[in-house]
């Protein structure tokens, strides 16, 4: 085998680049997302390699253009979708392969492109891929032309919508990645871990790795296997002589024993690195690094989920994709900031609603601790809009869930496979149109016999894609339990009468949920979805003790001139709850595994119960921009160890007003409320109200709550009254970032009065403006209906904050970000960059 020293040089227009040079490992993982040029709109002739793209824009990886457009009601994703626009674009990356690397192998990853991608490689079409969120790669080898200037070209489009329930973003979306490997090599996600046997004096880790060998003889190699633990120590070891035949894979196993392990869990998620080398003698020809976790897990009718032997509720919520201002584009600290205000809350657990999320996302949840449910599809072959992932589903839906089980299935932080959410065949009614089983047979290939057929007669064909969806997971990977978001309750329910899923999830239905352990004895149970309440931050609607049902009904146009949903866990969609009673229903039913409320952040679109103007979600228990609502102290209280004491509203309403103020609180057994110095009472929480609240009539000045314990004050909370807004304030969440061009700094702008009190009502225009080695990635506010650009330079505050998301050009130095406003004191922040 060859000497491995490796150039590649890429260039592209404007900026050339090496990106290594002697190179010590014999694979190599780049990241291609730099200095692609970019147009927007549809270009047939950018195939071609000759073509002159210079007056394209230029710019780097992952990258969304919808963030950067206009909302508008015309925009065909409609209000559902973001009403941001669609469209065609083009990205094309020139470069030239070093002449030396002409024995390699070379392949382009894409985690992401949203959507109906075509790639190119110097004119000639590497694969088409019409699901967004499915990771796709195509080998380059056969096409490169050494030492001479190569092109990709890829077009994507996302022209017919709606095509999702939610914002999609649009384009390279995600990381693109190339692939250097030796002819022989471990091959595409090949390797395969998992801990058949865990306890605590021991662990046995077995590795199956399979070895692709792209030459035309037949090759012996060593696949040696090495597991270092945290502190990079090796703790077990195996080696093993594999032969491979020529264009053919073979797979080795192993089994390693670890002792004395230490487990992973969601307090201390401990990873360990497993090394996978191909040697040829003393030479080693790949090396493979797979992370990943032991523990022991099952989800039990009774129990609910048992992790290391332990019963734990999964506290978990959903998400979507996008990032908020910055739209669908992965940026590692964006995601990993979601997840650290949510752990904050006590969240210990994340459904990737409804699709195949960025791998980014998966590696901070194994590095950060969540219990992940990972989903393949919002929908099978019945559209939910019109344009949507149904109409391919016959042609794709076994390579994508092939692709999806094999590039997830080492995460030590996923435990759950859906096979997708709310499918329309779940409805024990919806036969009527399906196909007939022989038709299925043909189009779905199930690859039945006659016999089979005759046998599986009794089955639907809804039944039986069911099966077959869990059969090819569980081929891939058969340690982790398939299920699916439900949202018929009853065991009529095809994918239920399947009985191809090891555990029963129900979106909602929180009045069925006691008669589950009876509708389906021996069934572990888990709440796939929960709530849709909605809320407004830093609005309240009162009576705060009357429960708003919005919409009225779900199929009905809906009409409030606020646009605004009240922040007291007192209104939610029809079909769900307050956060309130499904906490009380998972605390008080151990066969609940635990729940995933909808939704752990807003996200982009479904603006439910509203339409245009309102353009993102109100179900989030964190507004679109990160700022917290009230309801994320009530989950703090309730799932983590912090101590907790929330008091709301603000005390700004009209002299006389009566006005509910609650409080959400633990570790104290009581709470006493004063309105300017009286009291207006003592409270405390009960098994039925996890809150505690006063009617009181407003006084301007100062309300304030007391917390007590064993008859000790523990804390103390006061809001007072706010004068006119006279300063802006910033608190960056970091201020200090990685030059790596990537790193985020988030930067709260709260609008105060003169004595440093937040005005509730604020919505002063704020500017920005940076100097020195940063720009403006973003800003946001967090309502749903205002139609400013995410993509600008200034933001109104809303009820008295807004964002601004400062991101660094990739050298070391400082920005300055200074915030003016007509009116207002200003303020600036130093940001320093290393
Ligand atoms: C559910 C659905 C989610 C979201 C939610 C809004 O039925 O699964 O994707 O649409 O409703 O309430």
């Amino acid at each position: 085998m060859k000497k491995l020293l490796l150039f590649l040089h890429v260039f592209c227009c404007s900026c050339f680049m090496v990106f290594s040079t002697t190179v010590s490992t014999c694979r190599e993982r780049i990241n291609l997302g730099d200095c692609w040029r970019f147009h927007n709109g549809d270009e047939p002739e950018a195939v071609d390699a000759n073509f002159e793209d210079t007056g394209w824009q230029l710019l780097d990886l992952p990258h969304d253009w919808a963030i950067e457009g206009n909302f508008s009601k015309d925009n065909s994703s409609g209000t559902g979708g973001g009403a941001l626009p669609g469209g065609i674009g083009w990205y094309r990356k020139t470069f030239v392969p070093e002449k030396a690397d002409s024995d390699m192998k070379f392949r382009i990853v894409f985690d992401g492109v949203y959507m109906n991608s075509e790639v190119y490689l110097n004119g000639i079409l590497l694969g088409r891929r019409p699901y967004g969120y499915i990771t796709f790669s195509y080998d380059l080898t056969p096409h490169l032309k050494w030492g001479e200037k190569n092109v990709l070209a890829v077009r994507v489009d996302n022209s017919e919508q709606p095509n999702s329930r939610w914002y999609s973003g649009c384009g390279i979306y995600r990381n693109v990645w190339l692939v250097k490997t030796e002819a022989v090599h471990v091959g595409e996600w090949g390797n395969y871990v998992t801990t058949p046997v865990v306890n605590k004096s021991e662990a046995i880790v077995r590795v199956q790795t399979t070895v692709s060998n792209e030459t035309d003889v037949d090759i012996k190699v060593t696949v040696c296997s090495s597991l270092f633990d945290a502190e990079g120590k090796c703790v077990a070891k195996a080696d093993t002589l594999c032969q491979v035949g020529g264009q053919a894979d073979a797979v080795a196993v192993q089994q390693l024993s670890v002792a004395d392990p230490h487990r992973w869990d969601v307090e201390s998620p401990y990873l360990y690195t497993l090394i996978t080398e191909l040697m040829d003698g003393e030479h080693c020809i790949d090396r493979y690094e797979t992370i990943t976790g032991i523990r022991s897990f099952k989800f039990d009718a009774q129990k609910g989920f048992v992790l290391n032997g332990k019963p734990t509720k999964i506290n978990g919520v959903c998400m979507h994709h996008d990032l908020g201002c910055l739209g669908a584009a992965v940026n590692i600290r964006a995601i990993e900031r979601q997840l650290e205000i949510l752990k904050e809350m006590g969240c210990n657990g994340i459904r990737c609603s409804h699709n195949p999320p960025a791998p980014e996302l998966l590696d901070l949840c194994d590095r950060m601790g969540f219990i992940v449910m990972d989903e393949a599809f919002d929908m099978w072959r019945k559209k939910k809009s019109v344009h949507d992932y149904a109409r391919y589903f016959d042609d794709w839906y076994e390579r994508d869930l092939h692709d999806f089980i094999m590039r997830d299935r080492n995460h030590p932080s996923i435990f759950l496979w859906s096979i997708g959410n709310e499918v329309l065949e779940q409805w024990s009614h919806a036969d009527a149109d399906t196909l007939s089983l022989e038709e299925a047979n043909l189009i779905l290939n199930f690859g039945h016999s006659d016999d089979m057929l005759a046998k599986d007669g009794e089955m639907s064909v809804n039944s039986l894609l069911t099966k077959k969806l869990s059969d090819l997971v569980k081929a891939l990977d058969p340690t982790r339990p398939v299920t699916a978001g439900c949202n018929e309750p009853a065991p009529g329910n095809h994918l239920f009468k399947s009985g191809a899923l090891d555990i029963i999830g129900y979106n909602y239905h929180n009045a069925n949920i006691p008669d589950v352990p009876k509708n389906f004895p021996g069934k572990p149970f888990i709440i796939t979805e929960s709530n849709s309440a909605l809320a407004t931050r830093g609005y309240y609607r009162m009576p705060s003790d009357k429960e708003l049902l919005w919409p009225e009904r779900w199929d009905k146009p809906f009409y409030d001139s606020s646009f605004s949903c009240s922040s007291y866990d007192n209104c939610h969609a029809p079909w769900g709850n307050t956060h309130e009673e499904t906490l009380k229903l998972v605390r008080d039913n151990d066969f609940v595994s635990g729940q995933y409320v909808w939704t752990g952040f807003d996200y982009i679109g479904e603006p439910t119960p509203f339409g245009w103007p309102a353009r993102s979600s109100y179900f989030g228990i964190v507004d679109l921009a990160g700022f917290p609502k009230d309801t994320y102290y009530l989950y703090q209280s309730e799932w983590s160890e912090e101590q907790v004491l929330h008091l709301f509203p603000h005390w700004n309403w009209k002299p006389g007003q009566v006005v509910d103020m609650w409080c959400y609180y633990n570790k104290a057994d009581e709470v006493e409320l004063f309105v300017n110095g009286k009291s207006q009472g003592v409270k405390s929480k009960t098994p039925d109200c996890l809150h505690a609240m006063w009617r009181v009539e407003y006084e301007p000045g100062s309300v304030k709550v007391i917390a007590r314990k064993n008859g000790k004050v523990v804390g103390e909370k006061e809001i007072r009254t706010a004068g006119e807004p006279v300063q802006i304030h910033l608190t960056p969440d970091r201020s200090q970032l990685t030059a790596d061009g990537k790193d985020l700094s988030f930067i709260t702008v709260e609008i105060l009065d003169e004595e440093g009190n937040l005005c509730p009502n604020a919505d002063n225009l704020v500017n920005f403006e940076v100097e020195g080695d940063a720009f403006i990635a973003g800003v946001d506010n967090g309502s749903p209906i205002s139609m400013e650009r995410f993509k600008d330079n200034k933001r109104r505050a809303f009820y008295g904050k807004c964002l601004v998301v400062i991101q660094n050009q990739g050298k070391q130095g400082t920005a300055h970000l200074v915030a003016t406003s007509n009116g207002l004191q200003s303020a600036n922040v130093k940001i320093t960059i290393d």
